[in-house]
């Protein structure tokens, strides 16, 4: 039985949350393994727009088992916080699952991402202020504070204290900020144990268990392969596992049992934050994209950088997280335009590249080579099969196959649920 994971293939935004939804029904479990509330999906049913940032958007669908693994740091008053919306709407959450081992966002973690970052000024990642550089920090650092360590109130008062040892100083005397007492934290964690204790649970042992009664998991990154700490454009990253690696890491499920990796890819490419980004355009063509697809950051409010699709980027995509399918998404945006310029190589100080630069130096320098593909100006948001859609933007999607190197097997075309064209099934 199938464990899939799904993963963005660009710089994040590409439309996880829909495409995750739409296998909803389809799937037992749904499991978030890495990142925090630095994400942002946005799912759409009817006439409910819901913005998750933390929960996995299975928790949208009734009878799907949400879980949020190991890889995952969590920001206990968000997690409170969404979970009490979605209760208000009537969605019932009682079903989540929560890693022991999942790390939790301290409050000095979220005071230090955002006066690092006003410190680092011109030099600055552009994060989300979220508190989750930080608190991977301290992961490695084996001074974070776990989900587990919430039920002995006295380990845990030893974990914040090693951890404030060295913060306090740095609060104090390198960001001119107060101290924080032990307590304090303390008094701002324990009150959530007992709303906690009853949804934590072993989760790589739930899930292996779950794997072999046959249930269909699927793995959910947040972020993008971009974005990945490893192989991301590094530092403009986010401090987690975003690839497809990450999924076994963050999860405790083994590669052996990965059947599918399914990356999600926009038919234009977006960023938000700072960072290299060789099709960026600054210009009304930029403007367009970013109004018509509504561009504009889930979790942060921030207008998204907009700019021509990147084929070397979805090919560097295929092979860091040995993709076997592609969502195309949100089609529907480049409707209206005499020809899409799409990205098919990059000159980089005189000589072409097709494959991702090796350096840092050599992709801050990337030139992109164009190819002009002809526009189509039909109304495709009712397209439902792939002979729905109009000869050019068949020709798109079929030139985009060929250079990303793996079938394109969902298109997207339009914001609702099952405004899509599915080629062929995902599960
Ligand atoms: P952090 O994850 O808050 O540390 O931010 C690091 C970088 O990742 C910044 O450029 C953020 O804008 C970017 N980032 C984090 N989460 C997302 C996301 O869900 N979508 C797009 N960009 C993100």
């Amino acid at each position: 039985m199938p464990a899939i994971v799904i993963v963005g293939a660009q710089w994040g935004d590409e439309g996880k949350g829909k495409a995750t939804d739409q296998l909803g029904s389809r799937v037992d479990h749904v499991v978030k393994f890495n990142g925090g509330n630095n994400a942002g999906h946005t799912v759409v049913i009817g006439e409910e727009k819901y913005a998750l940032h933390l929960l996995p958007s299975g928790i949208l669908t009734p009878g799907v088992v949400p879980v949020i693994g190991n890889g995952v740091v969590v920001d206990l008053s968000v997690l409170f916080d969404e979970i009490d919306a979605l209760e208000a709407r009537g969605v019932d959450t009682s079903r989540l699952v929560l890693s022991a081992n999942a790390h939790l966002i301290a409050p000095y973690n979220r005071v230090l991402d955002k006066v690092g970052e006003r410190f680092l000024g011109s030099r600055r990642i552009g994060t989300t202020g979220r508190g989750i550089g930080p608190t991977y920090a301290d992961k490695m650092n084996r001074v974070g504070i776990r989900v587990q360590d919430l039920f002995d109130e006295k380990i845990l008062l030893q974990k914040v204290e090693s951890a404030l040892e060295l913060k306090n100083q740095m609060l104090t005397k390198v960001y001119n900020r107060r101290a924080v007492e032990p307590g304090e934290i303390l008094d701002e964690l324990l009150p959530f144990a007992d709303r906690v204790r009853p949804m934590v649970a072993d989760t790589s042992l739930l899930l292996e268990e779950a794997l072999d009664a046959g249930s269909t998991v699927l793995l959910e990154a947040g972020q993008a392969t971009l974005l990945d700490v490893d192989h991301g454009t590094y530092p403009f990253v986010t401090s987690s596992s975003a690839t497809s690696g990450g999924a076994c890491t963050g999860s405790g499920i083994p590669p052996t049992r990965i059947d599918r990796v399914a990356a999600i890819i926009k038919a234009y490419t977006t960023r938000v934050g700072e960072g290299p980004f060789p099709t960026e355009l600054h210009d009304a063509a930029g403007e367009h994209l970013r109004q018509t697809g509504s561009e504009f950051g889930t979790t942060t409010g921030r207008p998204r950088r907009c700019g021509w699709f990147d084929a070397v980027i979805g090919r560097y995509a295929t092979r860091v997280n040995g993709v076997t399918d592609f969502v195309l998404t949100k089609l529907d945006v480049l409707t209206g335009l005499d020809t899409v310029p799409v990205c098919v190589a990059y000159e980089v100080d005189g000589e072409r590249m097709d494959e991702m630069p090796m350096t840092q130096t050599d992709f801050h320098h990337a030139v992109p080579i164009y190819e002009h593909l002809p526009g189509w100006d039909e109304d495709i948001t009712g397209a439902r099969t792939i002979e729905d859609l109009p000869g050019n933007a068949r020709a798109y999607v079929s030139r985009l196959e060929e250079m990303i190197g793996r079938p394109i097997s969902v298109v997207g075309v339009g914001p609702d649920r099952d405004a899509s064209v599915v080629v062929r099934d995902l599960l």
